[in-house]
C-alpha cells in the first residue's frame, strides 16, 4: 500500500477533511417515531434489508480500516436501532482495536441498554447518545409510535452511567404541537444528572415523514424558553465541526446543546461520511444516492482499489444541502435517503 499519512485527512471539493465515519449497522428499529419511521409507512409489510444484504462485521472492520487510512478518527455506530444487531459489542471490540480510532460512540433508543451497557463499555465503546423525546410516559409513547416504554429507557440511561460512561447525551427532537413542552420538562428532569440534553431541530430527512417547516421548533425559540427559567452561558465548541452549540446553566454543571440544522446549518464544517447498513457510502444526510461499496467488497476488489475509490468520492464531494435548502441552488424535491437506513 502507498503511504498516505502525509496526505491525510483527505479533503473534499470545498476543503472539508474526512474525519468522522457514521456506520449504520441495522436498518430496523423497535420504535416507530412519528418523525422518523411513521407506522403507516413502516408497517409489517415494509421491505427491510435481508441479513445477508447488511454488511457483515468483517466487512465493516475491513472498510473502517480503509477509511482510517484516509483520515477517519471518529466512529459513530447508528441504526435504525444498532443494538438490534446481534453481538454488536464484538464489532465495537474489533473497531476499538484499530490504532487510528480515537473515539467510538453509539446512538441508540436505549431500550436494550440495560442489557448491553456493561459489555459495550468493556469492549471499548467511549460514548453513548440516547434518543429520547419526552419525559412524560404518555407523550413518549406517542412520539415512539406507541412502542416506547419510558421507564425502560430511563433504566438504560442509568445503567450506562453506572457501568462507567462519564456522561450520556440525550438527543431530543421537538415536533411542534406534540412535545415542545419538553424544553423545560426535560431540562428540569435531568438537571443535576450526568446527562447532556441536546435539542435537535426537526429536519426534512427522507421522504416518508411528510415534514413541514412549521413543525420545526427553531433553536432561537428554545433558547428563549430556557432563558425564561434559567440563566444560560454559552460554552466553546468541544471540537471544530461539532453539530451542537453548547450552553450551561449558570452555577450548575448542567449542559444543554442545540442542534440547529434547519435555522443555522453547519455544512461548512461537515466532516462526516455515512455508511448505510447495506454498504452504500453517502456524502450527505440528504443525499439521494449512495455509492455501492459492498459491491466492490463482494466482487473481490483489492484494498488499494476500494481506498482509492473512496478517496475519489470524497474529493469530489460538494454536498451542502442544509445551507442551500432555501436558495435557488437548493433541491428539496428529489428523493432522499431515509433516516432509519443511514442513521442520522
Ligand atoms: P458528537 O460526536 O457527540 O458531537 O455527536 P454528533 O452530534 O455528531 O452526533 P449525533 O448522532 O448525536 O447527532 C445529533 C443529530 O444531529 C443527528 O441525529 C442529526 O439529527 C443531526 N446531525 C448530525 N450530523 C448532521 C449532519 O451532518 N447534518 C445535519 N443536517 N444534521 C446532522
Ligand atoms: N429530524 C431531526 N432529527 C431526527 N432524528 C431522526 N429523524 C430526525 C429528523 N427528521 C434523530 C433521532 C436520533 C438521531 C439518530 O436522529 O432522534 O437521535
Ligand atoms: Fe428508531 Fe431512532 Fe428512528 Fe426513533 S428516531 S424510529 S428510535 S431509528
Ligand atoms: Fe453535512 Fe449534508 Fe448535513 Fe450539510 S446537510 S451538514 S453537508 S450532512
Amino acid at each position: 500500500m502507498t503511504n498516505l499519512s502525509h496526505l491525510t485527512p483527505i479533503r473534499d471539493h470545498l476543503g472539508r477533511p474526512l474525519q468522522d465515519l457514521r456506520i449504520s449497522v441495522m436498518d430496523r428499529c423497535n420504535f416507530r417515531c412519528i418523525y422518523c419511521m411513521p407506522e403507516e409507512k413502516f408497517h409489517s409489510g415494509f421491505n427491510f434489508l435481508n441479513s445477508n444484504e447488511r454488511l457483515s462485521f468483517d466487512e465493516i472492520y475491513r472498510l473502517t480500516k480503509l477509511f482510517c487510512d484516509l483520515g477517519i478518527k471518529k466512529i459513530r455506530i447508528t441504526g435504525g436501532e444498532p443494538l438490534l444487531r446481534v453481538n454488536l459489542s464484538e464489532l465495537i471490540g474489533d473497531l476499538s482495536n484499530i490504532d487510528k480510532i480515537e473515539d467510538i460512540a453509539l446512538t441508540t433508543n436505549g431500550v436494550l441498554l440495560k442489557k448491553y451497557a456493561e459489555e459495550l463499555k468493556a469492549c471499548g465503546l467511549n460514548r453513548i447518545t440516547v434518543s429520547l423525546d419526552s419525559i412524560d410516559p404518555d407523550q413518549f409513547k406517542i412520539m415512539t409510535g406507541g412502542r416506547g416504554n419510558l421507564e425502560t429507557v430511563l433504566q438504560g440511561i442509568n445503567e450506562a452511567l453506572l457501568v462507567g460512561f462519564e456522561k450520556v447525551k440525550i438527543n431530543a427532537v421537538l415536533k411542534r404541537g406534540t412535545n415542545e413542552d419538553q424544553i423545560i420538562e426535560m431540562v428540569d428532569h435531568f438537571n443535576g444528572q450526568s446527562v447532556i440534553i441536546r435539542f435537535i431541530e426537526y429536519m426534512d430527512v427522507g421522504n416518508l415523514n411528510e415534514w413541514r417547516l412549521d413543525e420545526t421548533v427553531g433553536s432561537d425559540e428554545i433558547i428563549k424558553k430556557l432563558s425564561s427559567k434559567w440563566k444560560l452561558e454559552q460554552l466553546d465548541k468541544n471540537y471544530e465541526g461539532e453539530t451542537a452549540e453548547r450552553f450551561k446553566i449558570v452555577d450548575t454543571e448542567t449542559e444543554i446543546g442545540l442542534i440547529s440544522s434547519v435555522t443555522k446549518p453547519f455544512c461548512g464544517a461537515c466532516t462526516r461520511a455515512r455508511l448505510s447498513s447495506d454498504g452504500k457510502l453517502y456524502n450527505c444526510l440528504f443525499a439521494s444516492q449512495g455509492k455501492d461499496i459492498r459491491h466492490w467488497i463482494r466482487s473481490g476488489e483489492s484494498d488499494d482499489f476500494i481506498r482509492n475509490e473512496i478517496a475519489s468520492i470524497w474529493k469530489q464531494r460538494k454536498d451542502r444541502y442544509s445551507e442551500l435548502r432555501y436558495s435557488e441552488k437548493g433541491d428539496t424535491t428529489s428523493e432522499k435517503v431515509e433516516m432509519h437506513y443511514i442513521g442520522g
